[in-house]
């Protein structure tokens, strides 16, 4: 299990309280309880934590708000405050919050604390497993999401190609996949003309990472995830504030990897192929230009309007290796435009794909697994705003309209034979924090893809 979980017999109960709920469950607590709380003005609004003596004064009961159980916009992980809020000790739900498992899940994610460089700060609260809940879904569940936040989290001092690569193995080796890796000048010798180029620049050679799992009769998913390990943006040189959280451009490839942990962890029915371009869009001498053209895998050359739009450059070289072998699904994540976290914010990542079957079973598991993602379109007039006047393509329209969408029909002409394809413009990273989601690195899409998956395959 998830060390935010244990089995103890003797824990503290935890009391969700709506405003509707607030009197009837005051009045069963017993005298001094009750009398405390409306001492401490304790009303029940959502997030708000009381904790409740007992008479010889040790915490007997703890009390937290949730919302009613008729607003449409309660917040499914707000037990996710808990284990913040907690003192150290062993906890139990003395009643259940409007969804037992989704309230779990947020426990062990909203216990998540970033230690590699210093001690873990957060107190350890550890809840008694409600009954009922498959606590393997959930620990696979947050243990891909800590392993995610950790390779985001990782300053890209840390968090190279090289180190990216190591991650990958490692947990390719511990799922006994078949991994390999392309490596700096032999992705120009194996046909990956654009990776090289993007993370040429950079003293630590760019690479193409590559693993496959699982029986090969079973239906073929592979993921992408673009892995730049920092992105100063290249010759078209990001300002500083653009620049400052850009060690989390390998957010798409941590993304991934969670992604592959919680598929081979639960031995799905699929034939799993994971392929990370992992580079650092670096400044140097020999580092690509504006106007640079370069072919691709797929044959179309690529005019570079800008250095900046690195992504769907190094995707586009993988989505063409994935892409050649049929797959039934291809799917791809990564951090790719700022112009998504205009469109929708940054909890809320754009979705595209042609299977409209599809993009209905994303929605609904992006709403069950309370990990919410939007459909935006593939609009074909955009198309024609990728035209080059001397290259098949160009990375960068010169307008400023549309930025996510006309990234993903870029990327959409280097998958031709996939059965289905769906494109994740994800952001990565949690700004300000939020219930079961700390401040900093954060694993988008995953849950909701692998509920899809595990319907599907499981
Ligand atoms: N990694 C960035 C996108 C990004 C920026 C994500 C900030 C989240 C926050 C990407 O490589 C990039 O720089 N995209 C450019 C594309 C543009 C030059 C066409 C962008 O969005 O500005
Ligand atoms: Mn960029
Ligand atoms: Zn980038």
């Amino acid at each position: 299990m998830h060390p935010a979980f244990t089995t103890a017999t003797d824990a503290i109960p935890i009391t969700f309280v709506a405003k509707s709920t607030l009197e009837s469950l005051l009045t069963g607590l017993p005298a001094t309880e009750r009398q405390f709380a409306k001492a401490s003005a304790f009303t029940g609004k959502p997030g708000q934590y009381l904790g409740l003596p007992d008479g010889k004064g040790s915490l007997s009961n703890v009390l937290f708000g949730i919302e009613d159980a008729d607003d449409e916009w309660r917040d499914l992980f707000r037990p996710g405050l808990l284990p913040g809020n907690l003192p150290a000790g062993i906890y139990r739900f003395a009643n259940t919050p409007h969804d037992a498992r989704l309230a779990t899940l947020a426990f062990a994610l909203g216990s998540y604390r970033f230690s590699r460089y210093r001690k873990n700060d957060a107190t350890s609260a550890q809840l008694v497993p409600p009954d009922g809940v498959d606590m393997h879904e959930i620990t696979r569940m947050a243990e891909a999401a800590t392993m995610a936040r950790d390779l985001i989290n990782t300053p890209a001092n840390d968090m190279g190609p090289d180190e990216l690569a190591e991650a990958a193995k490692a947990l390719a080796d511990k799922f006994g996949a078949r991994y390999s890796c392309v490596v700096g000048d032999d992705l120009i010798a194996k046909n990956f003309p654009l990776i090289h180029a993007v993370g040429r620049a950079s003293t630590r050679a760019p690479r193409l990472i590559d693993f496959t799992w699982g029986n090969p009769s079973h239906p073929k998913v592979t993921l992408v995830g673009k892995g730049v390990c920092f992105d100063t943006g290249g010759l078209d040189l990001k300002p500083s504030s653009g620049m400052l959280i850009m060690k989390k451009d390998m957010g798409g490839a941590a993304t991934v990897l969670a992604l592959a942990h919680m598929i081979m962890d639960a031995k799905l029915k699929v034939r799993l192929r994971v392929l990370i371009p992992a580079v650092e869009n670096a400044v140097a001498g020999n580092a690509f230009r504006p106007l640079d053209i370069f072919p691709s895998r797929k044959g179309i050359t690529v005019e570079i309007g800008n250095t900046d739009a690195e992504g769907r450059l190094v995707l586009a070289d993988a989505l063409a290796l994935a892409d050649e072998e049929k797959p039934d699904l291809l799917v791809d994540l990564g951090t790719l435009t700022g112009a998504a976290r205009v469109a929708l914010g940054p909890d809320l990542p754009p979705f595209y794909t042609n299977d409209d079957r599809l993009a209905a079973d994303v929605d609904r598991c992006a709403r069950s697994e309370n990990d919410p993602l939007w459909r935006m379109p593939l609009w074909p007039p955009y198309d024609s705003w990728l035209e080059s006047k001397i290259a098949n393509l160009n990375n960068a329209p010169s307008g400023a309209f549309a930025g996510s969408v006309t990234c993903a029909l870029f990327l959409q002409r280097f998958v031709e034979h996939a059965k289905s394809w769906l494109h994740v413009d994800i952001y990565g990273w949690t700004p300000t924090a939020r219930p079961a989601r700390p401040e900093g690195g954060e694993c988008q899409a995953a849950r909701a893809i692998y509920k899809l998956l595990s319907t599907r395959y499981g």
